[in-house]
């Protein structure tokens, strides 16, 4: 149950997100088209602008120093991925989708032991799909206004109403 949970909707999101900044940014779906093998890139930084999973839990466990806020033990934390993956320390030009960004450090998946477990099959998943439908339907376009979940947790579409002409 934990794997068909943590591994539907996310994957889902994922696909949704990644279409739709593909189709709001022309540039950037005409740079894919033109150069498919940008795909792999052009997932992680979906993975990054628009992480399907925008918080991830922690328990703090021995008093923790992070910078100058201590954290000590039986403190309940809530991580802002989302907001990690626009940090202006680690990404330049943070807000700017960019499809060939290199390095692309972000935690969409997290990190250390619990790191997502399906990391791998996530981004095969969102790489053939994406790829797909931009080669597969070139005039691919929105048709309507996109809908959003309204869930903090989870960032993704209701409704993304598209057509191919
Ligand atoms: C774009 C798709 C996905 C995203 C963004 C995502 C993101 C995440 C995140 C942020 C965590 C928390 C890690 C932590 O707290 O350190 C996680 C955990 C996990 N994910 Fe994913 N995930 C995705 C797809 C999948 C898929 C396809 C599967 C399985 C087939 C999966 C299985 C798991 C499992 C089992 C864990 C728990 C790992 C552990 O606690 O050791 N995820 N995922």
């Amino acid at each position: 149950m934990f794997l068909l949970n943590a591994g539907h909707e996310t994957t889902t999101n994922l696909i949704g997100n990644g279409l739709h900044l593909l189709l709001t940014h022309a540039d950037s779906l005409r740079q894919l088209q033109e150069n498919p093998q940008l795909i792999a890139t052009a997932v992680e930084e979906c993975l990054r602008f628009e992480s399907s999973n925008q918080l991830g839990n922690r328990l703090v466990v021995q008093r923790t120093v992070v910078r100058d806020v201590v954290l000590e033990p039986g403190t309940y934390l809530t991580l802002c991925i989302g907001a990690a993956n626009r940090d202006p320390d680690e990404f330049a030009d943070p807000d700017r989708f960019d499809i060939a960004r290199q390095p692309n450090r972000h935690l969409a998946f997290a990190a250390g032991a619990h790191a997502c477990a399906g990391m791998s099959v996530a981004r095969l998943e969102g790489r053939v799909a994406i790829a797909r439908a931009v080669q597969r339907f070139p005039s691919l376009q929105l048709s309507g206004e996109p809908v959003r979940g309204l869930r903090a947790r989870f960032r993704g579409f209701t409704s993304l109403p598209a057509r191919v002409a």
